[in-house]
């Protein structure tokens, strides 16, 4: 295998879906800027060109809202032909930008960035680190049950159809959305997407926050839709040590930090589903557990939480499967090797929970996680995601995020690689 070859595509990609001072997921399906897959796009570039690193991260930041909010998309250009575009969202604001968010990691990938550029990366560093505490304080001051984070949108935990959501969403009404166009099933088999009766919901709970104007305290007590995600948890925690981590470096504050770290310690505690012993997440209307063991479970490890408990499960899984932890149990019923969030691998998933694993010593499992991923993409390419029974890749093509993670963790060459 031509491992210099598959590095420059790799890079070739980034600079594809670069627009100059943000990256596309990927073209026509995803025109715009979208947020984790943005900081992911960041430590990607942090691998050959930490100057257009922090750019990316600049630039989402452009849409942050006045309450602190950073939103799942930023519209830099006029919006034709995406659904739901800014006159669905319907904000009052330049850039336009959606009304929700999506997991946390821009701290994260912040770290990185600067670790791989500690020198000059310093002023950029001080630029951004007002930003991610307003960002995170928006977090604790409105998404935080039990120390638990909330979502308020399937779009919000970054996997949309995901089986977690399935019973929360039985209390939305989609019935009564209207006509509209989705653009997602012009690119991509509908087979492989979210399907209508879906979507009705998803569209129905944008309309619900929009018509709230988009108010937190409403949202809160009159929203039909409120799931403590156990994936944005894990990857919030993670994200306020690194930003702990930043705060000691430039000799910030960071008491307020600490506390949100021990409020969010204890939300771990109360994702632990005993009865079917793994970590899970918590629909907070009810306080059931959703019952589902997704590939979010596993981020135990990337958070620093050193639990042992996970691992029979992960065991079990990558005995099933060849290609890594896929989005759902596949021994699920509902299990679904091709419908996205329902079933299907997705790279920048196994390279966070690669990394978790060989942060907490299990360096074994998380370097046969690598060498899966990197068989994956070395043979099936750079897809949006792959079918974890036989590598099929599917989704979206020359990706943005698997094109990342391949530089900085998943090629023989990544320099994140432990
Ligand atoms: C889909 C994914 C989400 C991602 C976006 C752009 O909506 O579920 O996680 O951010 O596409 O790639």
């Amino acid at each position: 295998m031509n491992y210099d070859k598959i590095d420059k595509k790799a890079r070739k990609i980034l600079q594809e879906n670069d627009r100059g001072l943000y990256t596309v997921p990927t073209k026509g399906l995803y025109p715009y800027q979208w947020n984790w897959d943005s900081a992911f796009a960041a430590w990607g570039f942090s691998s050959f060109n930490v100057r257009r690193a922090w750019a990316e991260l600049e630039t989402l930041f452009t849409g942050q809202w006045d309450n602190g909010m950073v939103p799942h998309i930023v519209f830099h250009k006029q919006a034709i032909g995406y659904f739901p575009g800014p006159d669905v969202w319907n904000l009052e604001r330049v850039p336009h930008t959606s009304g929700i968010t999506q997991p946390p990691i821009a701290a994260t990938m912040a770290r990185a960035v600067y670790e791989a550029d500690k020198h000059y990366g310093r002023v950029h560093m001080e630029l951004l680190f007002g930003r991610l505490v307003s960002w995170h304080r928006w977090f604790m001051k409105n998404r935080i049950e039990d120390g638990m984070v909330v979502i308020t949108h399937p779009w919000e935990s970054g996997r949309d159809n995901a089986i977690d959501w399935d019973d929360a969403l039985a209390n939305v009404d989609g019935s009564n959305v209207g006509e509209y166009h989705r653009r997602d099933t012009d690119h991509v088999d509908p087979s492989m997407r979210p399907k209508k009766e879906d979507y009705d919901k998803y569209l129905a709970l944008v309309q619900f926050s929009r018509d709230a104007g988009y108010d937190e305290k409403v949202i809160k007590s009159d929203g039909p839709f409120r799931v403590g995600d156990v994936g944005m948890t894990f990857l919030f925690l993670r994200a306020c040590r690194d930003l702990l981590h930043i705060a000691v470096e430039l000799d910030h504050e960071v008491d307020e930090i600490e506390g949100w770290i021990k409020i969010l310690k204890k939300g771990v505690e109360r994702h632990w589903n005993e009865d079917r012993g793994h970590y899970d997440s918590v629909d907070v209307r009810t306080g059931q557990f959703t019952n589902s063991l997704s590939c979010a479970s596993f981020l135990c490890w990337y958070a620093g939480i050193k639990d042992d408990r996970m691992l029979t499960h992960y065991d079990r899984i990558m005995q099933t499967v060849d290609f890594g932890i896929p989005s759902n149990d596949p021994d699920d019923p509902h299990f679904n090797h091709l419908r996205y969030w329902r079933g299907p691998v997705w790279g920048m998933f196994n390279s966070l929970i690669g990394i978790g694993l060989a942060e907490t010593g299990h360096t074994v499992h998380a370097e046969r996680l690598r060498k899966r991923t990197q068989k994956l993409i070395a043979e099936h390419g750079f897809y949006e995601y792959f079918s974890p029974l036989d590598g099929a890749p599917a989704g979206g093509t020359h990706f943005t995020w698997t094109a990342a993670i391949w530089l900085t963790w998943a090629s023989p060459h990544a320099k994140g690689r432990f």
